[in-house]
């Protein structure tokens, strides 16, 4: 099958583009606003986009709290989502007002962080400290705005639970991270392989 994505006529019960796009990780962002109240939301428009220095990207569909916390703030937390944080990602997604604290919510432990105000989750085995580049609202082609609002940060400051290294490398099958599919799905990565790339 073809569809043209623009008109989205994809004839399908649901659309199928976000079960394309695969496997996406999560960015289990954790933030303050300006008040310093506690905010904590799973986003999987979520990637690395650069190294030297590391920079992490998160798309935000609509003007949310996590966009208006980083947009006031300039600070955030990615923290990893695991299998066993499961319920606790997906608790702390409700779409509660500005100000309720989805830490506290999803029964989780605020650790402090080291060279950002937002705390990381205690509970989650890696953190990445983050300071905001850019906060970017998108438009498409026509030039109309769109509801997505483009969020980069670069990595000032990493947590790696000391559980996680083995023989000086991550295993981060320990770790189970999750990460989101199309529709109510989701993957665990526990099983990894190994390929070398060319050398010429
Ligand atoms: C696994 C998962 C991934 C999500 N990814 C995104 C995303 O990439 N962009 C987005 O706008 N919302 C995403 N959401 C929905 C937000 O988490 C949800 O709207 C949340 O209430 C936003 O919180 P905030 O307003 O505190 O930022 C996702 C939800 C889940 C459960």
């Amino acid at each position: 099958m073809f569809y043209d994505a623009r008109s989205n006529d994809h004839g399908l019960p649901h659309d199928p583009m976000k079960a394309l796009i695969v496997p996406r990780p999560v960015g289990w962002i954790s933030s303050l606003d300006e008040g310093g109240r506690v905010n904590l939301a799973p986003y999987s428009f979520f990637n690395a986009v650069g190294e030297r220095p590391y920079i992490v990207v998160i798309g935000s569909t609509g003007w949310k709290h996590t966009a208006g916390n980083l947009a006031a703030t300039g600070e955030f937390v990615c923290n990893l989502a695991t299998y066993d944080l499961r319920d606790a990602v997906n608790r702390s997604s409700a779409p509660v007002p500005a100000g309720v604290d989805e830490m506290a919510l999803a029964g989780l432990t605020p650790a402090a962080s080291r060279l950002v105000k937002p705390p990381r989750v205690g509970e989650s085995p890696v953190a990445l400290e983050c300071k905001v580049l850019e906060v970017k609202r998108l438009v498409d082609l026509e030039g109309t705005e769109t509801a997505s609002t483009l969020l980069l940060g670069q990595v000032v400051g990493v947590h790696i639970d000391e559980g996680l290294i083995v023989d000086g490398l991550v295993d981060i099958t320990r770790a189970r991270p999750i990460s989101r599919l199309g529709y109510m799905d989701y993957a665990v990565i526990d099983e990894v392989f190994q390929m070398r790339r060319p050398q010429s």
